[in-house]
């Protein structure tokens, strides 16, 4: 790629946005980065939104972005659904949050029980963040030992126990192993010490790992579908290999479908058939509201039952609100067999296309995803795990997302992004067409 066609790219979005650029300046005297949220922020700037119809973002200087952002991943309605924007008027005007519970919740529920293999009981948060620390503290109470195993690259939220080798430097991994690297400076040395770090895909080594720590781990934490691989899915033979050696071991196995729940009806343990002890989840279940939840086996989720003098605490001011819970009920009554079906055929349609038009243009590049989810990097390796990740360009992969940008497309920085059920064939061919025009300017 050359650097100067690059920031040709990045002039031409400066240009047409600067009301963008005078917000962020004045955000900036404010908010540290002039945000709330880390992961929104990109050079030189992001787009401040001024509103979201369907399945397009319109940015406070008038430009119109076709989103398979959607807020990462959550608004698989697209935004401002009609029948969302109509439960949320109607529950606003009936109060917006309660101390006492509402039968909202229950439907909720109920719904996802009945939909989630893995999920006897579940429980509500306000982010997927506090569903995986509400999950991992049950493992831990339930087996009585007190160290984690996750898989290095995996995100879990923002809490300590998962800020460990979350995005390490390439020069900070151990290269005979994968030795927990801290997230944050200064962060206590115990909390590396109580986290173990695996490998994705490497079944064998795993294997070895987990059976030597396997008396001192109280859960096994993963995606099935990695978001931070650009949802990559774990090849099946190692998705049950774990699931068998932690069952044999009695380790709690989670599965984190905060991002993954979309891909079918019962998420990604029902596509790939493993079924883990408990499951987190966050983004599409509240209907684009603040939410998060974690559910599992009847015998450990008892232990946050108030009513068996629950071992565990869970508290939360605006846990299970009745504003989230009616929007999460909408998407949940139109996300049928059909929907899900049109959806992920049009998921393996984009990447197909993809995968065509970086051959057509011999740039070297993997497509990853599955479902309604898709993954671009540019590295002639196979994407396997979090290190065949770092092997991507990732010049090009800013100049895409601005590219992008320039051709009215919202991707995430990271080359990724999600379908919606609104998104049409030509939505497809949109976004292929925009990926080949960047990809011809500035490779
Ligand atoms: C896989 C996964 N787990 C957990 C989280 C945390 O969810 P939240 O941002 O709602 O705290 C995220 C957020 O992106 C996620 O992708």
């Amino acid at each position: 790629m050359t650097t100067s066609r690059a920031e040709a790219e990045v002039q031409q979005f400066v240009a047409s946005t600067p009301k963008s650029k005078s917000l962020q300046d004045e955000a900036a005297q404010y908010l540290p980065g002039g945000s709330s949220r880390g992961t929104a922020y990109f050079a030189p700037y992001p787009t401040f939104v001024d509103h979201a119809k369907g399945h397009y973002v319109y940015d406070v200087d008038g430009n119109r972005y076709l989103d398979f952002m959607i807020n990462a991943t959550t608004h698989v309605l697209g935004h401002a659904h009609p029948d969302i924007v109509a439960a949320l008027q109607e529950q606003a005007e009936r109060g917006n949050s309660f101390s006492g519970p509402t039968e909202a919740q229950v439907r909720l529920a109920k719904t996802l029980c009945e939909r989630v293999p893995s999920v006897e009981t579940i429980r509500f948060t306000n982010s997927g963040t506090e569903g995986t620390m509400m999950a991992i503290r049950g493992a831990r109470a339930f087996t009585g030992r007190h160290k984690i195993a996750k898989f290095e690259g995996g995100y879990h939220g923002s809490h300590e126990y998962v800020s460990v080798s979350v995005r390490p430097a390439a020069a900070d991994l151990d290269p005979d192993g994968t030795t927990p690297v801290p997230e944050h400076p200064a962060q206590p040395p115990s909390v590396a010490d109580d986290v173990i770090t695996l490998p994705y895909n490497d079944l064998e080594t795993c294997e070895r790992i987990i059976r030597q720590r396997g008396d001192e781990l109280a859960c096994v934490i993963m995606e099935v579908v990695s978001s931070s691989f650009g949802y990559l899915a774990g090849d099946l033979d190692f998705l049950r290999g774990i699931r068998a050696l932690t069952e044999e071991l009695g380790i709690v196995l989670i599965f984190d479908e905060v991002q993954s729940f979309r891909v079918s009806a019962g998420g990604a343990q029902e596509m790939f058939g493993v079924i883990p002890d408990m499951t987190t989840f966050g983004k599409i279940i509240g209907g684009g509201m603040p939410v998060g939840a974690w559910g599992g086996r009847r015998d450990i989720m008892a232990l946050f039952d108030p009513t068996e003098g629950a071992p565990l605490a869970h508290a939360g001011t605006f846990n299970a609100n009745p504003m989230t819970m009616a929007a999460g009920e909408v998407v949940m009554n139109h996300l049928t067999p059909e929907v899900y079906e049109r959806m992920n055929t049009l998921g393996e349609m984009l990447r197909a296309k993809l995968r065509a038009v970086f051959d057509e243009l011999e740039i070297p590049a993997q497509v990853t995803g599955v479902a309604s989810l898709f993954g671009i990097h540019f590295t002639a390796e196979d994407i396997v795990d979090y290190r065949s990740t770092l092997t991507g360009d990732g010049d090009m992969t800013k100049a895409l997302f601005t590219g992008l940008l320039n051709e009215g497309i919202l991707i995430q920085t990271g080359g990724a992004g999600a379908l919606n059920t609104l998104t049409s064939e030509a939505d497809v061919d949109a976004l292929v067409d925009g990926v080949r025009r960047v990809a011809q300017r500035v490779r």
